[in-house]
């Protein structure tokens, strides 16, 4: 297939404008990136907004990008390399290898019945078989629903229900920080929770926890394995806008929403994004610290770089762990060129001595990407400083599937500026509109982050099984106009740079994990004596920011000496921890008797959150009774 070399731009901002201007011609050039079976005859197909669809009728397959193609060139170069220093374990399949393994698997799941377009959950650790599951998914047309192994029962369940799985794929247990966490419990209870259960479970045993087998339904990875270990089982190609998998995140309603992504659109958009964004070239080692259950990892752990013909680096483990030199040894052990992480882990490592930044040679390394959270310029600084690496902030989200905001020093090496995540990204037609008019702001005035549509390629079709979910969500935030929102309130400079300025929704992002305060209030009230609550994220130092919860209680007298509080606060968060995942549990659950509400009865919960940081709450004229503020200062004044 051709090399897919667009002709130079000379700058960003050309390149971008190009890519608006002739979207068709722009992504025509960059469809040549990946290899299709049969060519597209359209580029786009925008004849019902919002829906797009991209390269119509070409055919291709994620698997075949990610794995066959490379095999000519490159068996025996590393593809996968695995590494857990919960397990202290290492393994590097090559390209020759990968392939093998993601074939048995593929092997397996069509014994279990698995066909194209059905639905495949996979609830697993960071083993290697959790990119084996996810690629044979792909390489037989079924749909892979990867949820985070941190998410407990409801969490799964409530995924398990929206997706329908044929197959759930998990493993015994994970391990984090030294401790095992055993899934499969997890597992029989949201199955037991869930109205559409699946009728097959396939289980990796690792051997870190023993588990019950339910007769006719559970698998075993190691038997069905061993019995196809040398069975072909051939790529499926699939029409460009077929679906390729669906991951659940958080908004403003307590139901995650399934974002749907397609084929070829993706398998594009990553391809393009590895050339132009990330700078990564065949051969070389990729190492992003995220996880497969959240959006970089299905992005930048497994697609992307292996699209590109990169040896990728799939880590369990902390960063601190055997020592706070960890990542910095993988680098040093692995030659890897790019990096990406998370701004918390870089926090986590500003904690520690500044020496385990200097122990390796890390000459190899590139640029370290960091995105999911806003990045602070004390962390961005010191990370760059300590490493004399560029640092390379980048603003997406799990709807759009890779960056809206950062510079791609493929096609020009534009400066960086500390607290920016940068500039539109070529396909994104990127505006800052007035939240109540609609109308686009002006340089350094604060407006909502909107995409115009089309997205482009690599973004969400829609919400899994209901695209009047997607339409309302996402395009009918502004008055009158058919635009995306993204959620974020953002603000431009006068050179051109966006900084992200937090949700205009209830979503919170705690360590770089998305949550929805929806979801915590609602399973804080599942126990039986809150009456009613309120979460508000809270700004914090480490992680960006906390969940804090305010409980009515139904019987105040359950709280009334500070024990019987403190037990029953631990009694909520241990509720969160059992149906949500410790990921969801609030730092802290403060008692009052009422909770500020507006006069029709909404909660404020802006307000909620100024006073927690310490902020003015904002415009109070219509709230109910001012005595449920003063409830929340006392509250957090007595509580600390
Ligand atoms: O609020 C923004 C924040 O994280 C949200 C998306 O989270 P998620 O769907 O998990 O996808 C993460 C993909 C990297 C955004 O709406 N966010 C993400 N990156 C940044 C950010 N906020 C500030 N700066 C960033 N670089």
């Amino acid at each position: 297939m051709g090399s897919g070399d667009a002709p130079m731009a000379s700058s960003l901002k050309e390149f971008h404008a190009r890519s608006i201007a002739d979207r068709e011609g722009f992504w025509a050039e960059q469809a040549r990136l990946i290899d299709w079976e049969h060519p597209f005859g359209q580029v786009l197909d925008y004849s019902r907004p919002p829906f797009a669809r991209w390269f119509v009728g070409g055919r291709t397959n994620l698997c075949h990008n990610a794995v066959d193609r490379h095999l000519a060139a490159r068996r025996d170069a590393p593809a996968l390399i695995h590494v857990s220093s919960e397990t202290g374990t290492e393994r590097v399949y090559t390209f020759g290898e990968l392939h093998r393994e993601v074939v048995r698997m593929a092997a397996a799941m069509r014994a279990l019945g698995v066909r194209r377009g059905e639905r495949v959950l996979i609830y697993m650790p960071m083993i290697p078989e959790a990119a084996f599951a996810m690629l044979a998914c792909a390489r037989i047309g079924a749909i892979h629903s990867v949820v985070f192994g941190g998410f407990a029962s409801h969490s799964l369940a409530s995924r398990i229900d929206d997706a329908a799985p044929v197959l759930v794929v998990s493993a015994d247990a994970g391990s984090r920080a030294g401790k095992v966490i055993p899934y499969k419990p997890l597992l029989d209870a949201a199955i037991e929770l869930s109205r559409n259960k699946p009728a097959k479970v396939l289980m990796v045993d690792r051997g870190l926890a023993t588990f019950e087998r339910t007769a006719g339904r559970d698998h075993d990875y190691a038997e069905l394995r061993a019995r196809h270990l040398d069975e072909e089982v051939p790529v499926e190609w699939l029409e460009s806008n077929e679906v390729s998998y669906t991951l659940y995140t958080s908004g403003t309603t307590g139901t995650p929403k399934g974002v749907q992504r397609d084929v070829g659109g993706y398998a594009v958009a990553l391809a393009a994004s590895m050339k132009h964004i990330f700078c990564g070239n065949p051969g070389e080692t990729y190492f992003s610290t995220s996880d497969i259950g959240w959006v970089v990892g299905h992005s930048y752990i497994v697609y992307g770089p292996l699209i590109a013909g990169m040896a990728t680096i799939m880590y369990e483990g902390t960063p601190l762990r055997p020592d706070p030199g960890i990542l910095w040894q993988l680098v040093e052990k692995h030659r890897v060129t790019v990096m990406f992480s998370a701004p918390t882990a870089i926090r986590v490592l500003k904690k520690q001595d500044p020496s385990w930044l200097t122990r390796h040679d890390l000459s190899s390394l590139r640029t370290l990407f960091l995105a999911g959270e806003p990045l602070d310029e004390p962390t961005a600084r010191w990370i760059g400083d300590a490493l004399g690496k560029p640092i390379v902030d980048n603003y997406w989200q799990t709807e759009t599937g890779w960056p809206i905001l950062t510079v791609a020093h493929g096609i020009e090496k534009t400066p960086t500026r500390l607290g920016s995540p940068g500039m539109p990204m070529y396909g994104y037609d990127l505006r800052l509109l007035h939240e109540k008019t609609g109308d686009e702001v002006g340089v350094d005035e604060k407006g909502v982050v909107a995409i115009v549509p089309p997205l482009p390629p690599g973004c969400m079709q829609t919400v899994w099984g209901d695209d009047e979910r997607f339409v309302k969500t996402y395009f009918t935030s502004v008055p009158g106009k058919l635009v995306y929102s993204t959620f974020d309130w953002g603000i431009r400079d006068r050179d051109g740079y966006y900084f992200i300025l937090g949700r205009t929704d209830d979503v919170i992002n705690v360590a770089g994990h998305r949550l929805g305060t929806r979801e915590i209030e609602e399973s804080l009230s599942s126990h039986s004596a809150v009456a009613e609550c309120a979460v508000v994220g809270v700004a914090d130092a480490l992680k960006g920011q906390v969940a804090i919860g305010f409980v009515v209680l139904k019987d105040p007298a359950l709280a009334a000496t500070a024990e019987a509080a403190q037990a029953l606060e631990g009694e909520l968060m241990a509720t969160v921890d059992r149906q949500l995942g410790a990921v969801a549990r609030p730092s802290r659950v403060h008692f009052v008797s009422l909770l500020p509400k507006t006069r029709s009865g909404k909660v404020l919960r802006r307000s909620i959150q100024a006073i927690c940081e310490a902020r003015d709450p904002g415009d109070l004229t219509t709230i109910e009774d001012p005595s449920a503020l003063e409830q929340v200062r006392h509250a957090l004044g007595g509580g600390r």
